[in-house]
C-alpha cells in the first residue's frame, strides 16, 4: 500500500507524531492569502440560522464533540448538545425549532451515526459532517462537509483525527463568531500555530513519558483520569486510549464527582492521572488530588506552564486556554502507547475493536 510506517514500529506512534504537521495543514487549508478564515458560505449561513446545534458522534469523535461544544458555545454563542449516536437514534431528545446537526466521524462510515443522519434528513433538518474522508457515506449524505486534512489514520486507536476535529471545530466556532459580528479577542490561527509547536515539543519528550508510564502503569489493573472543565473531557479521552490498547481498566471522571462514588475504588497505589490546565479550577482539581492521595493513590499531575506546582509529574507548554485539549491529549496518547507496548499488546490492532464500525 502507499501508506507505510516508514521507520516507525507502529502506525499509532507515527500518527501521534504527525499531529503538528496536521495542525499546520489545517491552518493552511482554512485561511486565504489575507489570513481570513475560509469556511464555505452555505455552512456559514447554516451556522447563523440555526437556534441550536446537535453534535452526533461515537467514541473518540464524541470526545472531540464535547470540546467542540465548549468552543461553539463560548465563541459563537450557539447552544450545543453532544450525543452518542447509538443513543440518539433510539432516545431522541426534544429538538429545538431550527436545529443544525453536526456529525463528527473520522471514517465517515460509522453505522450508528449514519442511522441518525438518515433520520434527521427524513425530518428535513440540515446536516454538516466533519470527517477525515470526504466522499464517505456521512459526507455524501449530509448537506455540507468540513474535511479534517489529517491524512489516512490506520491505527485503530484514533489520535490525529481527534486533534484535527477539535481544530476544525475551533475554526468553525470562530468563523461563526466573525459572521455574527461577535468579538473574538485572539487570533485563532496564530494560537493554532503555537499549539503545533507545543505538540512538536511534546512528541520529543517520549523518553520522559515512557518513564512515567513505567512508574505509574507498569503492573496496575486499573487507572483513573480526573479533570475539571475541558480537562474532564480530555480525561475521558485519555482513559479511552489507555483501555483500548493496553486493556488496563481506565475511567475518566470529573474531579468534583469523584467523591460521589468513584473514590470508593481508590486503594493503595491506584494510579490517578490528574489534568490541571485550567486556571479557574486549578485550586479545586488539586484539592481532588489531595483527596485521593490521602486514600493511598499514586497521583500523577499533568499541568500547564504558569499553573504548575513543585511536585507535578509533567508540565505542558502554555497554549490558549480554550485550546488546551489539543496539547493535553498528546502525553496521554503517548502514555497509552507505552503502556500497551510494555504489556506486549498489539498496539495498532487491539483485540475486539475495529477501525470503523459499520454495523449497528
Ligand atoms: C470505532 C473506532 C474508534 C472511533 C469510533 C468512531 O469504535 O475504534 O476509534 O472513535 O469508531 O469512529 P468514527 O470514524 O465515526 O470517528
Amino acid at each position: 500500500s502507499d501508506i507505510e510506517k516508514g521507520t516507525y514500529s507502529h502506525f499509532m506512534l507515527k500518527e501521534i507524531d504527525e499531529q503538528p504537521i496536521v495542525m499546520r495543514k489545517i491552518i493552511e487549508a482554512y485561511q486565504n492569502e489575507n489570513h481570513e478564515l475560509v469556511v464555505a458560505d452555505d455552512i456559514r449561513a447554516a451556522m447563523r440560522s440555526c437556534d441550536r446545534i446537535y453534535i452526533i458522534a461515537a467514541g473518540t469523535s464524541y470526545h472531540a464533540g464535547l470540546v467542540g461544544k465548549n468552543l461553539i458555545e463560548k465563541l459563537a454563542g450557539i447552544p450545543v448538545e453532544v450525543h452518542v449516536s447509538s443513543e440518539f437514534s433510539y432516545n431522541m431528545p426534544l429538538l429545538s425549532e431550527k436545529p443544525l446537526f453536526i456529525f463528527i466521524s473520522q471514517s465517515g462510515e460509522t453505522a450508528d451515526s449514519r442511522t441518525v443522519l438518515v433520520k434527521v434528513k427524513e425530518m428535513g433538518y440540515p446536516a454538516l459532517t466533519v470527517t477525515n474522508v470526504p466522499g464517505s457515506t456521512l459526507s455524501r449524505e449530509a448537506d455540507y462537509t468540513l474535511p479534517l486534512h489529517a491524512g489516512p489514520e490506520i491505527a485503530v486507536a484514533s489520535t490525529k483525527a481527534y486533534t484535527a476535529q477539535i481544530a476544525v471545530l475551533a475554526i468553525l466556532a470562530v468563523d461563526t463568531a466573525h459572521a455574527k459580528g461577535l468579538e473574538v479577542n485572539f487570533d485563532l490561527m496564530q494560537e493554532l500555530a503555537i499549539v503545533a509547536n507545543a505538540m512538536e515539543a511534546l512528541t520529543g519528550q517520549k523518553e520522559e513519558l515512557e518513564e512515567l508510564t513505567r512508574n505509574y502503569l507498569a503492573t496496575t489493573r486499573n487507572a483513573f483520569f480526573i479533570g475539571r472543565s475541558l480537562d474532564y473531557y480530555v480525561s475521558m479521552e485519555g482513559a479511552l486510549k489507555l483501555k483500548e490498547i493496553s486493556y488496563i481498566q481506565a475511567e475518566g471522571f470529573a474531579g468534583g464527582e469523584l467523591k460521589h462514588g468513584t473514590i470508593a475504588l481508590i486503594e493503595k497505589d491506584t494510579p490517578v492521572i490528574a489534568l490541571a490546565t485550567q486556571e479557574n479550577v486549578n485550586y479545586s482539581i488539586r484539592g481532588n488530588v489531595q483527596e485521593v492521595v490521602a486514600r493511598g493513590a499514586n497521583a500523577m499531575i499533568i499541568s500547564m506552564r504558569g499553573l504548575e506546582q513543585d511536585d507535578d509529574a509533567f508540565v505542558l507548554p502554555k497554549v490558549h486556554e480554550l485550546l488546551t485539549p489539543l496539547v493535553t491529549v498528546i502525553p496521554l496518547q503517548i502514555i497509552a502507547y507505552y503502556a500497551a507496548l510494555h504489556r506486549g499488546c498489539d498496539v495498532d490492532k487491539p483485540r475486539n475493536l475495529a477501525k470503523s464500525v459499520t454495523v449497528e
